[in-house]
């Protein structure tokens, strides 16, 4: 999607965001986009119709059928519900609690993400403030501002906002809820708020608004003399692994186009969001591993942006077979030594603009479930500031598991691009927590193939069984099973 200019402002509630935002794209000549205030109509919407706005299922079909828009007429756009201006009440205490609430779903985030970027790709210019708007949603904008203040200031700030309505300000209920709004809004596993590197950093609690904006005016101003290059731009593009265009031709035109065809044509191979992929820059690929058709198919599937892969030493035995893959753009990973050599092939790679994809439970799974995620991934997303797309596959254990010598062909396989998720996303997590957040967006996005490919197969594939079941529903599973009283075992 093109979109014009956009210039991001996050932070936590009550730090001057809306304000700012607002003289900001006066002075710019923009438009000014104030996505708390999505969430709070979609909240709003909510409460209305008496549902609980912790009820992910509910959340997310509301908000699925929900029209928000913006009267660009009004200073500042009013919220459209449905068509309906929401005027002031979405900044009741009670909305603000449920919007809060609903912001930790993530069919909610991705729903609003989507009707953002439809917003900024719909004006030349725009600064959009809120939670994950320089993280998340525009990871590219020119300049992103993350502003903060102390907490006694932000609920002073808020108590002048509700008395100035006209409404009663309990202050001890004000500082609850912007403390409470902190944790959720920093601890949600879904784009939690957080200080992405790079953003420039403004204490609003120590300058006034005046200084705010003309601090952010400056900031556009020396972005602007400066770009190009951008991060992105800065990069060379090259649409496949640097090697000779004839063995790209080969490999990327050639030899995936006959995969593509084979399994076509035995598998049924079906492939969503392939056109989702950013059209530059560079990125890390993470999938989960079911089958030895995973190699080939993901080269199929990213044919768009190719990639070199990271494959373990023991594939590179049979010298033969290991020239074969080195020639498909496989790099040997020797895990024993710490894959340093492998990994440093691939920050090479990503510092040229370029993808990489990993498998990051390092083998074929046993049964169907997905094993652990190894923490390579994060090392290159560190080094090389790439964000990491999620992708899935499923099928491929029916169509070909560990457990058989030849393919069972006939079984249908489906393969889905997810949302690339920031390298500072990832940063802001512990390690462990940032691979668990990787494995569950693989895990989604693997059981969203499932059931689209269970409807376009009208039920043939994947045949039911463990992978029906999302690994963190059996985690939760034997951590009650642990802890349940003794007299309720068997
Ligand atoms: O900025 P605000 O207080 O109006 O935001 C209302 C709620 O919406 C807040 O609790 C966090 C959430 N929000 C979010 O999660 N992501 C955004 N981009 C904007 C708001």
């Amino acid at each position: 999607m093109n979109q014009g200019l956009v210039v991001t402002i996050d932070g936590a509630a009550g730090t001057g965001k809306s304000t700012a935002a607002r003289r900001l794209a006066e002075v710019l000549g923009w438009q000014f986009l104030d996505t708390g205030a999505m969430y709070r109509a979609a909240a709003l919407a909510m409460l209305e119709a008496g549902e609980d706005p912790a009820n992910a299922q509910e959340a997310a079909d509301r908000v699925e059928r929900l029209h928000i828009d913006f009267d660009w007429s009004t200073s500042p756009p009013e919220v459209l519900l449905d068509g309906r201006g929401v005027g002031d009440r979405i900044r009741d205490l009670d909305v603000s609690a449920a919007a809060s609430a609903i912001a930790v779903h993530p069919p909610v985030r991705n729903r609003l993400k989507q009707l953002q970027r439809e917003v900024a790709a719909s004006c030349h210019g725009l600064v959009s403030e809120g939670r994950d708007q320089g993280s998340v949603v525009f990871p590219d904008a020119l300049v992103r501002f993350f502003l903060s203040a102390p907490v006694e200031v932000r609920a002073e700030r808020r108590i002048r906002q509700l008395e100035a309505q006209g409404k009663f300000a309990d202050a001890q209920a004000v500082r609850q809820d912007l403390e409470e709004r902190d944790e959720r809004d920093q601890t949600r596993d879904e784009a939690p708020l957080v200080r992405v590197k790079g953003a420039v950093d403004i204490d609003t609690g120590r300058s006034n608004e005046d200084a705010v904006v003309k601090r952010m005016k400056q900031a556009i101003q020396d972005a602007r003399e400066q770009a190009p290059p951008t991060r992105s731009s800065s990069r060379k593009i090259n649409p496949a692994p640097g090697m000779h265009p004839i063995r790209r031709f080969i490999v990327w035109k050639c030899l995936r186009g006959v995969v593509e065809l084979w399994c076509r044509f035995w598998h049924g191979l079906r492939m969503w969001n392939r056109e989702s992929l950013p059209p530059e820059g560079p990125l890390i690929y993470i999938m989960n591993h079911q089958s030895l058709l995973d190699p080939p198919l993901v080269g199929v599937l990213v044919r768009r942006r190719p990639c070199t892969f990271l494959a373990r030493k023991g594939l590179f035995a049979f010298k033969p077979f290991g020239a074969f893959i080195r020639f498909l753009c496989a790099i040997p990973l020797d895990v024993a030594r710490g894959g340093g050599r492998a990994l440093r092939s691939a920050i090479r790679e990503l510092d040229a603009g370029r993808c990489v994809l990993i498998f990051p439970e390092g083998r074929r799974t046993h049964d169907g479930r997905m094993g652990r995620f190894r923490g390579g991934v994060l090392l290159l997303a560190r080094k090389t500031g790439a964000p990491v797309v999620p992708l899935a596959i499923d099928g491929s254990w029916d169509a070909w598991s560990r457990h058989h010598s030849l393919p069972r062909l006939g079984a249908g396989i489906g393969m889905r691009i997810g949302e690339p998720i920031s390298a500072e996303v990832l940063g802001a997590m512990e390690e462990a927590e940032a691979l668990e957040h990787l494995k569950r967006e693989v895990e989604k996005l693997r059981l969203e193939v499932r059931g689209d490919l269970r409807q376009a197969t009208k039920g043939a594939w994947p045949k039911p069984g463990i992978g029906d079941v999302p690994y963190w529903a059996e985690d939760e599973a034997a951590l009650a099973e642990n802890s349940a009283p003794e007299d309720d075992k068997d």
